[in-house]
């Protein structure tokens, strides 16, 4: 049997939950002289590479911010093109969900899109559902803010119900109503394309994430800026609330 080693275990960690804010596809195309969708199509190919690195890399939750409440708002055409994108990654990647054993799953009114969407979003969480080791969450038609209101009503109708006390004031209790109930909080959100803003993205899960902005747009993204991102991510130091000398162990 190998001795153990001597050298202490390698500090750096892989954040347990990665949220992506892929931005970019409109610009990437535009630089190119290209339609937006050609952008849209070039940022599928990336949801694919980063599905299958985020796991190498040892990440359990992947979620992809895809569709914004506010994204109804582009021109018709653009909106049909990534409602039709969507349909094609669907169709293609079931199987492929099924054989690496990806949990698929979405946060966001998926009831308001297109009911071939919907068709398809319910085949593939049903035949990917079993699967416990690596979860893939498309946010689409999400927006943090409705989601607030979506769990408010719902935690509201509990109460009335007698389901829930009013008394109960623990955070536990209000997340419950979250689409992301039974996911952990991200640990770390990458935005894409230069921004630096949230628009509207897991507002209340990102209460203590790390935040990492870069400049390379989706279509561009790959697993090097991944694991650079994560490399970052190690260099931080979490403290969610206490002093850095209360989390270090004492040293005598
Ligand atoms: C992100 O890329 C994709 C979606 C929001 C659907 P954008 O389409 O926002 O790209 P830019 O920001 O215009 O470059
Ligand atoms: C955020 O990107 C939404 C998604 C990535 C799906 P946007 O491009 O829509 O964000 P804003 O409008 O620039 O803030
Ligand atoms: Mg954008």
């Amino acid at each position: 049997m190998a001795e153990p080693s001597s050298t202490p275990a390698c500090p750096s960690s892989v954040p347990a939950h990665i949220a992506i804010i892929m931005d970019g596809n409109g610009r990437w195309a535009k630089s190119r002289g290209l339609p937006r969708i050609e952008g849209h199509r070039r940022g599928v190919e990336t949801v694919r590479t980063t599905t299958f690195a985020a796991r190498d890399l040892g990440v359990k939750v992947l979620t992809l911010y895809a569709f914004s409440v506010e994204n109804w708002k582009r021109p018709q055409d653009e909106v049909g093109g990534l409602m039709t994108l969507l349909e094609f990654y669907l169709k293609k990647e079931l199987k492929t969900f099924v054989e690496d054993r990806v949990r698929f799953r979405t946060i966001g009114r998926t009831s308001e899109l297109p009911a071939s969407v919907q068709k398809l979003l319910r085949e593939t969480v049903e035949a990917t559902k079993h699967f416990t080791e690596y979860t893939l969450v498309l946010a689409l038609n999400y927006g943090a803010r409705t989601e607030v209101v979506d769990a408010a009503r719902a935690y509201a109708t509990a109460v009335a119900a007698g389901r829930e006390n009013l008394n109960d004031d623990s955070w536990a209790t209000f997340n419950r109503y979250l689409s992301t109930a039974d996911l952990p909080d991200p640990d770390l959100v990458i935005r894409t394309s230069g921004e630096t803003r949230i628009s509207n993205f897991l507002l209340m899960q990102a209460a203590y994430a790390e935040f990492f902005f870069t400049p390379t747009l989706w279509p561009d993204f790959t697993k090097a800026d991944l694991a650079a991102a994560i490399a970052d991510y190690n260099r931080r130091e979490r403290r969610f609330g206490p002093t850095s000398e209360q989390l270090k162990p004492a040293t005598r």
